[in-house]
């Protein structure tokens, strides 16, 4: 029987209460398919950590995780620990040094699921970004002169390489073609007059290899409007790190809210371990009362068992939160319900269950 590791990085806040149900999730699936297991490998790090080493995992923590076949995260970033600091040290670090340039964030409206924009029906919203994962405006490069004095300046460098920005649109120019669907551009050339333009020029030279594909560009700030506006232009689409930061979670409000929003970061060659997570933050303010949405985690869950070779989970683990959204009596609060976190993953089980 194949056995796949998996590292479980729970993290802070809410982040352990939602992975509890994506690994109730998971346990099912394998043991209602019988062909596969899921050995789970748990490790404490984030902030807590921090607050108690200095560091958010220890130093050997990437080569630890290299030998998984996929990790499984929930979120970092707690109060007390400075933001930038949780967030680089751990999440964008495992991203970086796993080369996971590529940032699967699907923006679908499911059965069921709220949508606050009046007219728009579920197959009006249905895209998949494509978000550049391993530089852009995250580089992480720049610097602080004179700090602390009155003539202090700080530099944030955006970095798009050729290769960087190449791969990630190759990758999404695939997706396009082997879905039959559009691709779009997310752009800021008129503004951003190197890191943009360069941008646009390589999205040109890809679009006369794809001539299949159709294209479109659209600048960023247009683009939020119509994303709002007429959210049905959208099939894939790819955008930098930064600029498909922003409309996914835009992408999300309109698509049933952060508690339905999963991302996938994926080293394509697969040389390294991928990683799954649900795209929220840790959500301080509702953490430890047992009320987080765990959908957006099963959804990743979905994303991680297509990764590992079994689609045919992913999609049905997709149609067991369009039936329990459908049915609406099983929901947590931000999705007006009243049900508890576990309760909403007992009942994506039954409804496996029930398939
Ligand atoms: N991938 C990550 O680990 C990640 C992503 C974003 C933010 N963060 C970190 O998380 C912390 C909080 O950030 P934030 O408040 O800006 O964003 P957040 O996503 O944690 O919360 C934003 C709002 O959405 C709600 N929310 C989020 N997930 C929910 C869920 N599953 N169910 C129900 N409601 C949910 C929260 O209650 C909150 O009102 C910060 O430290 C931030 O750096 C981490």
């Amino acid at each position: 029987m194949k056995t796949h590791k998996v590292a479980l990085i729970p993290g802070d806040g809410i982040g352990p209460e939602v992975i509890a149900e994506g690994i109730k999730v998971l346990d099912a699936v394998a043991a209602y398919d019988g062909g596969f297991s899921l050995e789970f490998t748990e490790f404490p790090w984030g902030c807590e950590h921090y607050l108690r080493t200095g560091e958010m995992m220890p130093a050997d923590g990437i080569d630890t995780l290299s030998h998984f076949d996929a990790i499984f995260l929930g979120a970092v970033g707690y109060p007390g620990v400075p933001d930038h600091v949780s967030l680089r040290d751990l999440l964008l670090r495992i991203r970086h040094d796993f080369d996971e340039y590529v940032n699967v964030r699907p923006v679908r409206l499911l059965r069921g699921a709220p949508c606050p924009i009046k007219g728009v029906s579920q197959a009006d919203v249905d895209m998949t970004f494509i978000r550049e994962n391993s530089e852009g405006e995250y580089a992480g490069n720049g610097a602080w002169l004179y700090r602390g004095t009155s003539r202090e300046v700080v530099i944030q460098d955006g970095v798009f390489s050729r290769y960087g920005t190449e791969r990630v649109m190759r990758y999404a120019f695939e997706l396009a073609r082997s879905k039959h669907q559009s691709l779009t551009s997310i752009s800021k050339g008129n503004a951003l007059n190197y890191s943009m333009v360069f941008w646009d020029q390589i999205f040109d030279e890809l679009s006369q290899e794809y001539a299949d594909v159709e294209t479109h560009s659209y600048l960023v700030d247009a683009a939020s409007m119509l994303m709002v506006r007429d959210p049905a232009r959208f099939q894939v689409v790819v955008a930098s790190n930064l600029f498909g930061d922003i409309l996914t979670d835009l992408g999300a409000a309109i698509a049933g809210g952060m508690g339905l929003a999963a991302g996938a970061n994926l080293n394509p060659e697969r040389v390294f371990p991928s990683m799954f997570e649900p795209v929220h933050g840790s959500a301080p303010d509702i953490a430890g009362r047992g009320i987080a949405n765990p959908l957006a985690t099963v959804w990743s869950a979905s994303q991680l068992l297509d990764h590992l070779g079994h689609p045919q989970w992913g999609a049905r683990l997709i149609d067991a939160i369009e039936r329990l959204l459908v049915e609406a009596k099983t929901l947590t609060p931000d999705l007006g319900g009243t049900a508890s976190t576990q309760r909403v993953g007992d009942a994506v089980v039954r409804l496996l269950a029930n398939d």
